[in-house]
């Protein structure tokens, strides 16, 4: 499959990017600046085997390539990068990694708006592309490190069934387990629990704390 992430140049971007891209997916990092994602894109082909496909463009040709779109980005960032790509996404499916983190202290949630940010994202861009919230909970930290498993589930939001599905092979195919958490109305559960999980790092001196479903076989 042909993903997109923009903001693929920072660490979660860039490690869900280079997890797809083993796993057989077509890679396009999309940045501010095309050169700056081109750069992005050799650096992470020189850590993979041959045969693997990733590229690097601008946030807008990176959409327009894509299948699938990945917003990976800061959520000072979101409003401004979705505008460049609004019309582009029309037709496609577009997973936020997004978290509206507290400005001066991460560790304590606060909703931006009433809204999380993954509904924000839907209001933004309107019905013509639909928006599934998922990998919030996991730690860049060994996304790029093979040799290291993911210990957290993924808690994936959204409307469509089909898409959440589409999602949870995405998340298999990183080495990590999807769990349908409901409608997009949740994610800012899921947005939040990530204040948790920083709060827990600073106190454990960690920085890849996780959570885990119990009671449940393995796709949720
Ligand atoms: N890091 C983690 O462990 C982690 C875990 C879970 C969720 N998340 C969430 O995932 C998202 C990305 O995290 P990250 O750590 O990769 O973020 P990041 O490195 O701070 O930013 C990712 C990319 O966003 C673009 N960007 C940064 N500031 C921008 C601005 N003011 N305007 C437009 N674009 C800007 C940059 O790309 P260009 O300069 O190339 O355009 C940057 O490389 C965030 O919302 C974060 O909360 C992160």
């Amino acid at each position: 499959m042909k993903i997109a992430i923009l903001g693929g140049t920072g660490n979660e971007g860039f490690g869900l990017g280079f997890r797809w891209a083993v796993a057989g997916h077509e890679i396009i990092i999309g940045s501010r600046l095309a050169e700056k994602g081109a750069s992005a894109a050799a650096e992470m082909l020189a850590k993979l085997p041959a045969g693997t496909s990733v590229s690097g463009t601008d946030n807008l040709s990176a959409t327009q390539q894509a299948e699938v779109v990945v917003l990976s980005v800061p959520y000072s960032a979101q409003e401004k990068t979705l505008e460049t790509v609004k019309e582009a996404l029309a037709g496609k499916l577009l997973v936020t990694v997004v978290v509206p983190l507290g400005e001066k202290a991460a560790r304590v949630w606060r909703l931006p708006s009433g809204l999380s940010a993954a509904e924000e994202a839907q209001a933004q861009i309107g019905d013509s592309a639909r928006v599934v919230a998922a990998f919030q909970n996991i730690s860049a930290h060994h996304l790029t490190d093979l040799t290291h498993g993911i210990d957290c589930d993924v808690l994936i939001c959204g409307e469509k069934g089909t898409d959440k599905e589409l999602v949870a092979q995405l998340c298999a195919d990183a080495g990590m387990r999807g769990v349908n958490a409901g409608p997009l109305a949740n994610a800012s559960v899921v947005e939040g629990l990530t204040a948790v999980l920083i709060g827990i790092n600073i106190r454990h001196k960690i920085k890849n704390a996780g959570i885990r479903i119990t009671g449940i076989s393995h796709q949720g």
